[in-house]
């Protein structure tokens, strides 16, 4: 797997520190005495970010999810998203956060944010890992972004490519000769 990546973006140390940061970012912002919080993880992405960031955050939540293929297979670029397992869980009436690995086309976060308003909660933010900064289109916007980063393929901490380097525990950019 390490071999597979030409160069560390994201440090797994300095992901941590900002997962911490935004953690305490989003924790000012909810009603810490009347919780009625539901994060949305979008899968299969956001698992690392989601299992690091909840434990940061000192809030009573429940969690639905949701998942949502942009990248079908062995893509680079994104396709129109498909809903692969339909939204889960109560999210009517409650504050909504969706919890995802990365802003891009914004495509993704454009069908779920819609699929959410639909069943009218009570407030609906998203939170974001990384943000392709010359991408994200203005009608999408993240209330809560770990790091803004250049249009590049990366890979690890919950991001894939061909459904590989989840696992890897830094953000690092994919060799140029593996990708099609
Ligand atoms: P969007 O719909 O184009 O904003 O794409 C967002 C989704 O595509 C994210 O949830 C990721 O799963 C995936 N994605 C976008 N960029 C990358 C990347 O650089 N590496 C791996 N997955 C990515
Ligand atoms: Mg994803």
């Amino acid at each position: 797997m390490e071999r597979d990546i030409e160069r560390i973006l994201l440090h797994h140390d300095q992901i941590r520190e900002r997962v911490r940061q935004m953690a305490a970012e989003i924790a000012a912002v909810y009603d810490q005495r009347r919780p009625a919080l539901t994060l949305v993880p979008i899968l299969s992405g956001s698992i690392i970010f989601l299992a690091d960031l909840i434990r940061e955050l000192p809030l009573k939540m429940k969690i639905a999810l949701v998942q949502v293929s942009a990248y079908p297979g062995r893509a680079v670029t994104a396709h129109e998203p498909q809903t692969m397992i339909a939204l889960s869980g109560e999210v009517g009436a409650r504050d909504v956060l969706i919890v995802d690995d990365i802003l891009d086309s914004g495509r993704t976060l454009r069908r779920v944010r819609a699929m959410i308003a639909e069943r009218h909660p009570a407030s609906l933010r998203t939170a974001v890992l990384l943000r392709k900064r010359s991408k994200a289109p203005p009608d999408v916007q993240a209330d809560f972004v770990g790091f803004d980063i250049d249009d590049l393929f990366v890979v690890g901490y919950g991001l894939d490519f061909g459904d590989h380097y989840r696992n890897y525990p830094h953000i690092g950019v994919l060799r140029p000769e593996l990708l099609p």
